[in-house]
């Protein structure tokens, strides 16, 4: 197994080679990752030379309208997915804002859905509120003390009404990585489709989504290197059930089903760089093989690096008194993203932090029924730290020490 090139990582990021955030330690990317510099050289490039209406027969229009096929088409390769089955919209919120509108008029009353509260409210209150049209709606609920989701309590939710199971592939305060893979089996085996919010997932790497099974997979690009975009996996089957949200005449099209306003031109186009930095990443590192594979190989590089780096911070904090760990303490069963309840207002903290040159923040972060189940006064939040695979060891020892500090 390759080792992380952390200098050659780094250097695709403009932001690690900007004075203006020299000394700073980058620790909220949770919230929204640094962009590579494949990204923002498509995008200049948009902006700069085809800026127009693309797919029409005129130069500067082919090409744009060829970029943003190409976004799809290089993504869903590295998913493990079929082009037209991955689409783009203004943010995942939004996406499933108009998911739910679908299963809105799909499902009938009486019918369930499951949903948890470990979600960031992105997966959970849009499809709450379709109790309004008499749909039952479920609460996997996590374990107060640690977050947990246990699969055993979701066997007992499940029964022939229900239609749907929206759940995390890792929750963005409590960090635990979900069984994707056992979840989806034990949702289809009840005849219940699956939507998973991939966002706190994807930045570190992108999962094949054929090979979990998910039927429904959402991600944000903004917090995986790219433009300001909502990611949506719909697999054909489930996207041809659902009705149409887009325009009468794009019905025939899978990946403007569910995407009903214009797509950001720029944007989408401009995602490709993704896939770029991807692809450069694996090359670097002596790889080559099919997208898919190719999607394989930078999930486990980009993730052997974060659990190395990831395990010091756990243990740095797991044992404090004055600090509550959400989540487990081993690494490798989560992602990098640490929450702590200090029982005070988190975001003082993160200020303080910033004295010491380390960006983070504090707050509920959407996840306020996550925070109120455990317990946790979402009014004084948690402070995240929250990383990925370009941050450095030297990074981490630097927070460690600033933690010392100001807890
Ligand atoms: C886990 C999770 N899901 C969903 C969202 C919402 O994503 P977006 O900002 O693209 O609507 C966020 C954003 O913070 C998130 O962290």
């Amino acid at each position: 197994m390759s080792v992380l090139d952390i200098d050659f990582v780094r250097a695709q990021f403009p932001a690690f080679a900007e004075p203006s955030l020299e000394g700073q330690a980058f620790f909220e990317n949770a919230g929204g990752s640094y962009t590579c510099r494949h990204v923002i050289d498509r995008l200049t490039r948009f902006y700069t030379q085809r800026k127009v209406q693309p797919y029409a027969p005129y130069e500067a229009s082919r090409l744009g309208g060829e970029e943003m096929d190409e976004a799809r088409a290089r993504l869903a390769a590295l998913m493990g997915v079929a082009t037209d089955e991955l689409s783009f919209g203004p943010s995942t919120t939004q996406n499933t804002y108009v998911l739910a509108q679908a299963f809105r008029k799909f499902m009938k009353p009486g019918e369930a859905i499951v949903v948890t509260n470990q979600d960031h409210e992105a997966n959970t209150g849009p499809w709450r509120r379709l109790a309004e049209e008499g749909i039952e709606i479920r609460e996997w609920q996590l374990d107060p003390q640690t977050g947990h989701l246990d699969v055993a309590h979701l066997e007992t939710l499940l029964d022939e009404k229900v239609r749907l199971v929206c759940f995390p592939h890792c929750s963005n305060v409590v960090g635990e990585i979900n069984p994707v893979a056992e979840i989806t089996a034990m949702a289809h085996a009840a005849g219940a489709f699956v939507c998973v919010d991939g966002v706190s997932y994807a930045p570190h790497g992108l999962p094949n989504v054929d090979e979990l099974g998910a039927d429904i997979y959402l991600f944000s690009s903004y917090k995986t290197y790219g433009p300001h975009q909502g990611v949506m996996v719909i697999r054909r089957a489930l996207g041809g059930l659902l009705p149409n949200q887009a325009h009468y005449f794009n019905a025939g099209d899978l990946y403007k089903r569910f995407t009903p306003a214009g797509p950001d031109h720029a944007q989408v186009a401009a995602s490709a760089g993704m896939a770029d930095y991807f692809e450069a990443l694996a090359a670097h590192h002596g790889h080559s093989g099919t997208a898919a594979e190719t999607g394989a190989f930078v999930h486990d590089l980009m993730r052997a690096h974060e659990v190395k780096l990831l395990q010091p911070l756990l243990d740095a904090v797991k044992d404090r008194n004055d600090v509550r760990l959400l989540g487990p303490a081993q690494a490798e069963t989560r992602a990098p993203t640490v929450a702590l309840a200090l029982n005070r207002a988190a975001e003082p903290v993160a200020a303080q932090l910033a004295e010491f040159g380390i960006m983070t923040s504090g707050g509920d972060f959407y996840a306020v029924r996550a925070l109120e189940a455990m317990g946790i006064d979402p009014a004084e939040g948690v402070l995240r730290i929250s990383f990925t695979h370009y941050t450095s060891e030297a990074e981490v020892a630097k927070l460690i020490e600033a933690l010392d500090r100001v807890l």
